[in-house]
């Protein structure tokens, strides 16, 4: 199977969306001259290029990228050549108006836009198929092409009557029978029998509350679905190009695509990534998505999209102080990345991402902005070599299963207070915090390779996900489970006595009682911190080896945390601190420990393959402790045993020399 590394040789990919349809040719030159002084290798062509390279149905001019790819070839840059299907030209909705895709109300979605097409319409995958089978003829023995990017961002859905055709087939294969259907969405209730296949619609409007499994049904089918027509085009450019890799840009933790099971279609897992630069936790947040993608990768991945400065699609858009773009890409190298990539190349002038940022800006080579681009290609270029194809390990893995988000992100739950992102983001910002390297799994994933299990809520749980979790404590493995863990199962049917009997006897819980969730702004006290979110009624069955309990209030003297050996079960979110004190105890009593001892706050620290990459997210200067003596990266100094990093600096150390 082609890799990445056959992509990078030795090299952390650096460039991105290059879209230079939008300018005159001369420009593709002053480009071209840019991109080497910056030290790009690598272009994504192409993205949203249907309506030029197909004009009219059948009709293909390629001759503006035939210049392209040759011009990016004569200068040693590689392409990752898109098929353009994620933005149908207009001639695609006019004669097959089925192309569009239509929301829960009914309304449809037209172009002038983008991502407008309907997963399940038969003419839209013939006319994706058809320029994706043309753009591989033409490319596939082009010196320049070094990876295929399929359509862009999956994420649309379709509730429109052929969505609803394929919707009752795939339910078919699910449940061959509607009797088992009937079962598994609990229609007894409500008067919602199907007595008929025809009778079963996609998740459209209703008055009140909709079938829970019904719409979990439908949002396994829409990941489906759109897997489906990526597969599609992936074995079109496979059949033309078997020797190169195949990818498409996931967004972070995107609620409707099971990204676990569409990475094991991917030879490479890319990912776009756009943190709010004045988000205090935003370097927390690049670093989740960061180990979600290294973990669905398997080993290095690609960040395909970031911003040089500013998007444009938040309240207000906010550019990179001076050293972020550096230290947020440098970031997700230590952590994985062996592409770091942009949308888009140059800035726009018209178009709906004018005001979003681009390599080069509006203030073109001087600006700031690409003089930083600039010095991040010289640093990259120094670290390729050391880095490609390295991998991270960790001792921790968080939980995460888009299955059980979509059970519990539902209309009619407990509480509305907190969505389960919320919660994933606690628990991992407590063990980055903690300086704990961390991967994600799957519930159903080998959990041999680790000593500490962290679920932050896995509301439902199939019944292979939980015997892997008494199996990773019968072991040996620590586990450190979040509330409203083990609730329903994969039919969204919540388990005999409230939360599975298994799981309850492994945490010590006899009985649970009640839960009593927490508003927005109310915390529950506990012995030696503030719980968030939640609380929990429990009566423990006396086996527990330790308990802290809650403290006054209706659940005086009740456990909010209980701990039975190496199980433990938190039933309540506490304050940040408290948890990263929490998970930092129950790692240490594991062995595990983190990167390095008496790291500054602002410091973050990671091992990738033979290097420690120090990453400081403030503005003053900080010392950080490194016994030994280490060669810097970056600078080529020598650093014995403490090295000074300054605002936003980043430091790349060896392994001392023996
Ligand atoms: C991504 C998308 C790009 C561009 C970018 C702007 O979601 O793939 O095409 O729109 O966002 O931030």
């Amino acid at each position: 199977m082609p890799s990445l590394a056959d992509t990078t040789r030795n090299r952390v990919l650096f460039g991105g969306d290059y879209n230079p349809e939008q300018w005159p040719e001369e420009t593709w030159y002053e480009d071209v001259r840019l991109m080497k002084a910056a030290g790009v290798n690598s272009v994504t062509l192409g993205v949203f290029s249907w309506a030029k390279l197909e004009p009219r149905p059948g009709a293909y001019d390629f001759g503006w990228l035939d210049r392209l790819m040759d011009l990016m070839h004569t200068n040693g840059i590689g392409v990752v050549l898109a098929t353009p299907t994620a933005s149908p030209p207009p001639w695609l909705g006019r004669l097959h108006p089925d192309t569009l895709p239509v929301d829960e109300d009914g309304r449809t979605e037209r172009w002038g836009g983008r991502q407008h097409f309907s997963h399940s319409s038969a003419a839209y995958r013939r006319h994706a198929a058809a320029v994706t089978e043309a753009l591989a003829a033409r490319y596939a023995g082009h010196p320049a092409l070094t990876m295929w990017h399929i359509n862009n961002e999956y994420c649309t859905s379709d509730h429109g009557d052929e969505a609803a055709v394929r919707f009752r087939r795939w339910l078919k294969d699910r449940y061959a029978t509607l009797d088992a259907l009937n079962a598994a969405w609990g229609t007894a209730f409500w008067s919602q029998g199907y007595g008929d296949w025809e009778e079963i619609l996609p998740a459209r409007r209703t008055h009140y509350l909709k079938n829970p499994t019904q719409v979990l049904d439908f949002r396994r089918f829409t990941s489906d679905m759109l897997l489906e027509c990526f597969t599609a085009e992936r074995d079109i450019v496979r059949r033309h190009t078997p020797h190169l890799p195949v990818t498409t840009n996931f967004m972070p933790l995107w609620f409707g695509q099971d990204a676990w099971r569409w990475a094991e279609e991917e030879d490479v897992v890319s990912v776009d990534l756009y943190p709010d630069p004045r988000d205090p936790l935003g370097a927390q947040h690049g670093a989740l998505v960061q180990d979600m993608t290294r973990s669905q990768a398997r080993g290095p991945w690609m960040l395909m999209e970031q911003a040089a400065g500013p998007v444009n699609w938040r309240g207000a858009n906010h550019p990179k102080p001076r050293g972020l773009n550096r230290l947020w890409s440098l970031q997700a190298v230590a952590r994985g990345a062996d592409a770091v990539c942009y949308f888009q190349w140059r800035q726009s002038r018209q178009g709906a991402e004018k005001f979003h940022s681009g390599m080069v800006g509006h203030a073109g080579e001087q600006g700031r902005t690409y003089q930083e681009v600039r010095q991040l290609g010289a640093d990259l270029a120094k670290l390729g070599p050391h880095v490609a194809d390295t991998h991270v390990t960790a001792d921790v893995a968080v939980l995460h299963d888009w299955h059980s988000w979509w059970a519990g992100a539902q209309d009619g739950r407990p509480s509305a207070r907190f969505d389960y992102p919320d919660v994933l983001h606690a628990w991992h910002r407590a063990l980055w915090e903690a300086h704990l390297t961390t991967d994600f799994a799957h519930p159903e994933h080998d959990l041999t390779p680790y000593r500490v299990v962290v679920v932050p809520q896995l509301y439902a749980l199939t019944d292979a996900a939980i015997v892997n979790l008494l199996a990773h404590v019968r072991r040996g493995g620590t586990l450190v489970c979040g509330f409203l863990t083990g609730i329903a199962d994969e039919d969204d049917r919540v388990r005999p006595g409230g939360m599975d009997a298994r799981l309850r006897e492994l945490f010590g819980i006899r009985t649970l009682h009640e839960w009593w969730p927490l508003e927005t702004d109310e915390t529950a006290a506990c012995d030696g911190f503030r719980g968030t979110l939640w609380s929990e009624e429990i009566e423990p069955d006396g086996t527990a080896t330790e308990a802290v309990p809650y403290k006054g209030g209706e659940l005086d003297g009740l456990p909010a945390v209980l701990r039975k050996d190496r199980a433990w079960y938190v039933s309540t979110l506490p304050e940040p601190a408290a948890l990263r004190d929490l998970l930092a105890r129950a790692c240490a009593d594991a062995g595990v420990r983190p990167v390095l001892d008496a790291l500054p706050a602002e410091v973050e620290a990671v091992r990738r393959g033979e290097q420690l990459f120090l990453l400081h997210h403030g503005r003053e200067p900080v010392t950080v402790g490194v016994p030994g003596t280490h060669r810097d990266l970056l600078t080529g100094a020598t650093v014995t045993d403490r090295v000074t990093l300054g605002r936003y600096g980043v430091a790349v150390l060896t392994e001392p020399a023996a």
